[in-house]
């Protein structure tokens, strides 16, 4: 597929599980009481024992490979910063038919930005629902308080574009680094700020709402597509009289077809399957340790040489990829992230990514950064009075201080472990087809499917030895981030490659970007995977090597 082939690059891969993160993770103590009760028997070791001492190495290195332009954060030390007096245009540049916009938020620059204040506690908690559970006055409600957002003018802050530039302006490289007048831009994708933007962004925009139609107990509404009933969009989104109808959205992928989480874009439509999502949600939050495979890195090693998302957001682009309009170039309004805003399912989506940060903090013991970059970054948004707010990351870590919470679903992935599909003797046979050199790096990503091997730093560890080290599978990669590319992860699997889905063993994780940015092959990228369990479950443990370890695209 000739797009794809010219927009990946594999650099190198390593696995470890040693670093100097260890004394910093292990002074780490969860304060709050939660049971973390969830997972398997083998994450309740793991809890019980240090879960955050995972321990993260970087690859070994470029190589041959380090020719890439991408380093917005390099040498950051402090946290971001957006600054009021450094928004300016949007990087669309040469996205073909991206319609010129200016996405700074109105006034910005004349008005004074007053520090966030916590709500009291006599404001109503707000429950988010699954919005396919959302009926009679709940939905009345919702419908008229976005039909009223897009009746304010678009000039007005708190306004249905406004909104909507909100995810244009962070996502676009509008808002210049700490006040400076030159880059690097604020980006909230790809690093540790994505979970906590997107909070605050839900946060302003549900409470905006709420006052709209003067209910103090509105809340944002969830798409709950990690449940079998709400594996679709929701059918409140696809009435096309309601104020939630977005006409740009991929046709083909209207109810009752399934969402796909591990769809491929470039693979066309395909059928998602509920055993295969729900594998996918427990690969990507319950079985995720580390505060870093789970939100993405920091600036400081994400931007040094690379970007790095991490597996929440990693599973939430396919909502963005499938859900946009194909015959859209740039895949509006959900595949672009200057766009994505533009469609109230959106928010519908976020506020069901915000939940599963929720779930893997109180139900598999995740745990939020400690680090003070990450605590005082901070953003701006227009409250619903119109107040121009600073916001820090460190307000917004819990929920019920911001007065809302999730109504209690069940989760139907916390047991969704696959099973491997061959024996250890199959998946041992198959060690000889290494087809990739790693002295022949970067190699580019133009056929379906790699296998290579990668060396281990140790190997055959005893239980605690591993509960307080994981072992990291680390990829890095060159991508253009205009395209929607994807590629997936499979370790020691001797089959054919197209056979291979989340619901067996061996499918380790997948990479998938969302368009975002100019045409240009320029963002390195590490994706990393934790694989102490799955080598455990494979039965490979005693293995020097990772053999067979696949990208296949
Ligand atoms: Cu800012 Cu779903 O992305």
């Amino acid at each position: 597929m000739a797009s794809i082939s010219s927009a990946l690059t594999f650099l190198s891969s390593s696995t470890t599980n040693s670093s100097s993160f260890e004394s910093k993770y292990r002074s780490r103590r969860r304060m709050s009481k939660v049971s973390c009760n969830g997972g398997d028997e083998q994450n309740k070791m793991i809890s019980k024992g240090n879960r955050r001492d995972v321990l993260i190495g970087l690859g070994g290195g470029l190589g041959a490979a380090a020719s890439f332009t991408y380093n917005p954060f390099a040498a950051l030390a402090n946290p971001v910063v957006t600054d009021k007096n450094s928004c300016g245009l949007p990087n669309l540049g040469d996205m073909p038919g991206a319609k010129p916009i200016d996405c700074c938020p109105p006034n910005l620059e004349t008005t004074k930005a007053i520090d966030f204040v916590f709500p009291t506690e006599d404001e109503p908690i707000r429950v988010r629902k699954p919005a396919h559970l959302l009926t009679g006055e709940d939905l009345e409600k919702y419908k008229e308080a976005i039909r009223l957002m897009r009746e304010l003018p678009p000039d007005d802050p708190r306004s249905f574009t406004q909104q909507a530039n909100i995810h244009c302006a962070y996502c676009h490289d509008s808002y210049v680094l700490n006040g400076s007048t030159a880059p690097p831009q604020v980006k909230v994708h790809f690093n540790w700020l994505f979970a906590p933007f997107h909070r605050w962004y839900i946060y302003f925009y549900e409470r905006i709402l709420g006052s709209l139609i003067k209910d103090p107990t509105f809340a944002l509404p969830c798409w709950n597509w990690d449940h079998p009933d709400g594996m679709e969009i929701p059918a409140i989104f696809t009435d096309r009289r309601s104020s939630l109808y977005n006409r740009k959205r991929n046709a083909n992928h209207q109810p009752p077809v399934l969402f796909d989480l591990n769809w491929n874009k470039a693979f066309g439509d395909t059928s998602g399957d509920v055993d295969g999502n729900l594998s996918k949600v427990y690969l990507s939050i319950a079985a995720v340790k580390a505060p870093d495979t789970f939100f993405g890195k920091n600036f400081k090693e994400g931007g040094g040489k690379f970007a790095a998302s991490g597996t929440l957001e990693q599973l939430h682009n396919p909502g963005h990829t499938w859900t946009g309009d194909p015959t859209d170039p740039n895949g509006e309004d959900m595949g672009s992230f200057y766009s994505s805003g533009r469609d109230p399912l959106f928010y519908c989506h976020h506020s069901n990514v915000d939940r599963l940060w929720t779930i893997w903090k109180d139900k598999f013991c995740g745990e939020d950064f400690s680090d003070d970059d990450y605590n005082k970054s901070s953003f701006l948004f227009y409250d619903e009075n119109k107040n121009l707010v600073r916001v820090t990351t460190e307000q917004c870590l819990d929920p019920s201080k911001l007065r809302y919470e999730y109504m209690d679903v069940p989760i139907p992935w916390e047991f969704a472990k696959p099973k491997p599909t061959t024996t250890k003797d199959q998946r041992l046979l198959a060690l000889c087809r290494t087809e990739m050199n790693p002295s022949k790096l970067p190699l580019p990503l133009n056929s379906d499917n790699k296998s290579f091997t990668v060396k281990r730093p140790s190997k055959s560890r005893s239980k605690e030895e591993k509960a307080k080290k994981e072992e990291i599978l680390v990829f890095e990669v060159a991508l253009d981030k205009s395209k929607d590319v994807k590629f997936d992860v499979l370790l020691f699997w001797k089959d054919d490659h197209k056979k291979a889905s989340p619901i067996i063993r061996e499918f380790a994780g997948s990479f998938v970007n969302v368009s975002h940015a100019p045409s240009s092959k320029d963002l390195a990228v590490q994706h990393q995977i934790e694989i102490s369990d799955l080598l455990d479950d494979l039965e490979v443990d005693d293995e020097d090597n990772i053999q067979e370890a696949h990208l296949r695209i």
